[in-house]
């Protein structure tokens, strides 16, 4: 599928083994959503654009690459996306960060939004949104959905791990939106839980129940 880009790296698949694993601890489990959020982001960002500015060294003047023009917004879906902003900010400093609070219905799956505000003018940010999950999809397309109507435009999905489900179903309501996750798992359960998966990202992230 063009624009869906699984970040196979060595670093990102076995940091992912060890959030599968139900005993890692919650602060073991937020640092490494952290760490992969950075890994998946210096690769995620390559086509940030850049600008030759002037620049001092103690030899000479020269003209040198930095970031152009608006920078980055990043935007997490509450609660789990908020466990990947930190890997971004590290990255990208300055990019403002947006938020969108959606959450599942746990009978129908549904995604229900209770909160959003994004960084002015979003319309000219790169806007990165992150959860670590991307389950049956319907989080990533209202959340796409819902930046694209206050005028977003150049938008890049991340997610840890997907269901073959969700990604079909966000790459087909949003086939212009690059999306970046870290490992394809094999399908959903009955609960619409991804499998083998590694639970419930918000509850591990905060620990909570
Ligand atoms: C989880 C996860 C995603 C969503 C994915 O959030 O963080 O946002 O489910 O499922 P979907 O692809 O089927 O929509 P949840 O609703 O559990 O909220 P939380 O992050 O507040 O725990
Ligand atoms: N949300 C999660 O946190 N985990 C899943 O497996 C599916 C949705």
């Amino acid at each position: 599928m063009e624009n869906v880009i699984v970040l196979n790296h060595p670093l990102i698949q076995h940091k992912i083994s060890i959030l599968r694993d139900k005993n890692t601890g919650t602060n073991e489990f937020r640092s490494l959503i952290e760490e992969i959020a950075m890994l998946m982001g210096y690769e995620a960002l390559r086509d940030l654009p850049l600008q030759d500015v002037k620049v001092e060294t103690p030899i000479e003047t020269c003209m040198t690459p930095m970031i152009a023009g608006k920078k980055l917004a990043v935007v997490p879906i509450l609660r789990a996306g908020l466990g990947m902003v930190n890997g971004i900010l590290a990255l990208v400093p300055s990019a403002k960060v947006g938020h969108i609070g959606l959450y599942r219905d746990e009978v129908t799956h549904e995604p229900h939004e209770y909160y959003c505000k994004l960084p002015d003018p979003i319309e000219l940010r790169t806007i990165v949104v992150t959860d670590p999950m991307l389950a049956t999809g319907g989080s990533a397309v209202a959340a796409v959905n819902f930046i694209k109507q206050h005028g977003g435009k150049k938008i890049k999905f991340m997610s840890i791990i997907a269901a073959p489900e969700g990604l079909e179903r966000l790459h087909k309501a949003h086939p212009d939106i690059q999306i970046y996750v870290g490992h394809v798992d094999r399908c959903l359960n009955e609960n619409a839980y991804i499998c083998p998966g590694l639970g419930d990202a918000g509850d591990r992230i905060f620990g909570t129940k």
